[in-house]
């Protein structure tokens, strides 16, 4: 095989219904309790139907992160490393990133069943597929956490970056959503995907049970030191770079073409593009592409969050993670 090909254009244009718009609280992201994990409405389905069914292929590789944490990066760096041979990062005109958006090459799976023909539209991806998603560890099913033919790579983040970015984003859909209220849920783990310790906790545990079979990544990380871990990931999924692909840069290559300010200036994830896989509809979606791509730093919490709420939250986080030897 010569790698995953972008989603989309298996899919073609996919009719995608929105999030309920008539959910009691508009103040509040339109979440519901499963099996211990806060997940957003609209997935649900998804959700069910990826336990009772998801069938594992070998080569399959899973990307994991709770929302607001690099996904979007992270979709586009596996996509560019896996998919290397047919689209040589160089040729960057080319590259399927340069006219759609990371969601639109790598599905949530989630999504996927917003009409119901998830399953049917996962056996149409090519192997080897590679697939995100936000649920947690725990309520993955066993076809994913135990098969030897599925690979989980996992990306997180400080979560006092992560709150004040997922705010930004949820504001696109409910303008009047204040920083507090979202700040609260968070803390109290109410918040999409949460609680994130428990997220993150999850993912950081069978990382070091099985090495093999998660790979853990952190956002802050990847900032640093692009080319490491994008050799990581490369390593990881078994298709590590050749000598001569060292020797060329490729690793470099493929962080240049998915860097932040690069995929953010392309015409593809401006405001007015259209809406990617992973969100309601074009004409409904208050999340175009663009929300996709805001900041890209590491410590922008400290324009929103105050000492004491830093405090705060930073206290849950370390009294979930104590002893995991896991910290942020
Ligand atoms: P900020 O809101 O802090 O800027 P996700 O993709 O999981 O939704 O996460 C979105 C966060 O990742 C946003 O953070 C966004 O700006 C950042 N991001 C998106 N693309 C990126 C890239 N290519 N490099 C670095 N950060 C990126």
């Amino acid at each position: 095989t010569t790698g995953p090909v972008p989603f989309r254009d298996i899919a073609g244009a996919v009719p995608l219904s929105g999030l309920p718009s008539d959910d009691d609280d508009p103040k509040r992201m339109p979440v519901l309790c499963y099996q211990g994990t806060w997940v957003l409405a609209p997935h649900l389905p998804g959700i069910v139907s990826i336990q009772r069914s998801f069938v594992p292929r070998r080569g399959d590789v899973v990307l994991a992160s709770p929302p607001k944490c690099g996904t979007t990066w992270l979709k586009a760096l596996a996509f560019a490393t896996m998919a290397r041979g047919a689209y040589p990062p160089t040729r960057a005109n080319e590259h399927p990133l340069a006219r759609l958006n990371p969601h639109d090459c790598v599905p949530f799976m989630e999504t996927l069943f917003f009409d119901g023909e998830g399953l049917s539209k996962m056996d149409a991806l090519p192997s080897p597929r590679l697939m995100a998603t936000h649920m947690h560890h725990s309520i993955l099913p066993a076809s994913i956490k135990d098969s030897a033919d599925c690979k989980i790579i996992y990306i997180c983040r400080d979560p006092k970056d992560m709150v004040v970015s997922l705010w930004h984003f949820a504001r696109r859909a409910q303008p009047e959503l204040s920083f507090a209220y979202m700040f609260e849920d968070f803390c109290n783990g109410t918040s999409a995907a949460g609680p994130i310790w428990d997220h993150v906790l999850g993912y950081w545990n069978a990382s070091k049970e099985k090495p093999e079979k998660v790979l853990f990544l952190r956002y802050e990380e990847m900032l640093r030191d692009p080319v490491g871990n994008v050799r990581k990931l490369a390593q990881f999924v078994r298709q590590p770079f050749s000598p001569t692909e060292e020797e060329a840069g490729v690793a470099m290559d493929i962080v240049r073409l998915c860097n932040f300010d690069t995929l953010r200036n392309l015409g593809v994830n401006k405001a007015a593009a259209g809406s990617s896989s992973s969100s309601p509809s074009p004409s409904s979606s208050p999340f175009a592409n663009d929300s996709y791509f805001r900041k890209g730093e590491d410590g922008d919490w400290a324009n929103h969050v105050t000492p004491d709420m830093a405090r705060r939250l930073d206290a849950v986080v370390e009294e979930k993670l104590r002893g995991s030897g896991l910290s942020f």
